[in-house]
């Protein structure tokens, strides 16, 4: 049995600015198995990395990303919130975050999350397999959403493309829903897994993964790993490696 992947949530959010390139480098820098980040698409449709549909809790900028283009974008610092040693660390592309990891020779597991439902993007979804397809990341990338209409979208149009459903409440037999959308895992919120081995086998038997998300205590992260799951997305992946090395 493969060992229980550590996902870098946002990078190593909890010692550097999420969703920026430093933020994932630091993780690279970590030993990571991988990284999970969040997609929205700018006013001219450039496909942008950053968690809210706003840029105001993570900028000095104000306003949705959907109204702004990806030069007006990279006019703000997406750093100096975090820490002034980030200071004018700027919001990447999808393809930057690619590049960074080529250079690095980082050959893990992307979770991109596609950050859909307060704004909808139609059309994000061809944007992104045609950055995979040209990347040739096709089986490095799990697509996750909690719009599970988005992940259908991704499956119409890239049949082999891995999914993985986000939710944080619970669903009856996930494991049925998971299969009816012809989905690779299930990605809960860790409570919904912890103390649940029921869900563990269940999903074990059917072959679907689970990804929980998001686990930085040590507590959580050995009840986590004793139930070798598949993926554990944590904001501090030094401490979920540290505590993996005791199963
Ligand atoms: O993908 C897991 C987790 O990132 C989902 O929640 O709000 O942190 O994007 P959120
Ligand atoms: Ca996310």
């Amino acid at each position: 049995m493969e060992k229980t992947k550590v996902i870098a949530h946002r990078g190593a959010a909890a010692y550097a600015p999420e969703n920026t390139l430093p933020s994932f480098e630091k993780a690279v820098d970590m030993g990571v198995d991988g990284l999970e980040l969040d997609v929205h698409l700018s006013k001219d449709r450039e496909v942008v990395v950053i968690h809210d549909e706003r840029i105001d809790q993570t900028s000095n900028g104000t306003g949705f990303v959907k109204d702004l283009t990806l030069a007006e974008l990279k006019n703000f610092d997406f750093g100096s919130w975090f820490n002034m040693n980030f200071c004018q660390t700027k919001i990447p592309t999808l393809e930057e975050v690619i590049e960074l990891l080529d250079r690095k020779k980082w050959t893990g597991l992307l979770n991109i999350e596609i950050k859909s439902g307060i704004v909808i993007y139609p059309g994000i979804e061809e944007k992104l397999i045609d950055i995979v397809r040209e990347n040739n990341l096709g089986d490095r990338v799990i697509f996750s959403s909690f719009n599970h209409q988005c992940l259908k979208v991704i499956k119409e149009i890239e049949e082999k493309a891995e999914i993985g459903l986000l939710y944080v409440s619970n669903i009856i037999d996930p494991w049925l829903y998971a299969e009816y959308l012809g989905a690779a895992a299930l990605h809960p919120e860790f409570h919904i897994v912890y103390n649940n081995p029921h869900l563990v086998e269940k999903c074990r038997e059917k072959s679907i993964a689970i990804n929980t998300y998001t686990v930085d205590k040590e507590k959580h992260l050995t009840g986590l790993f004793k139930y070798k799951i598949d993926g554990i997305i944590t904001n501090k992946p030094d401490l979920a490696l540290k505590v993996r090395r005791k199963y």
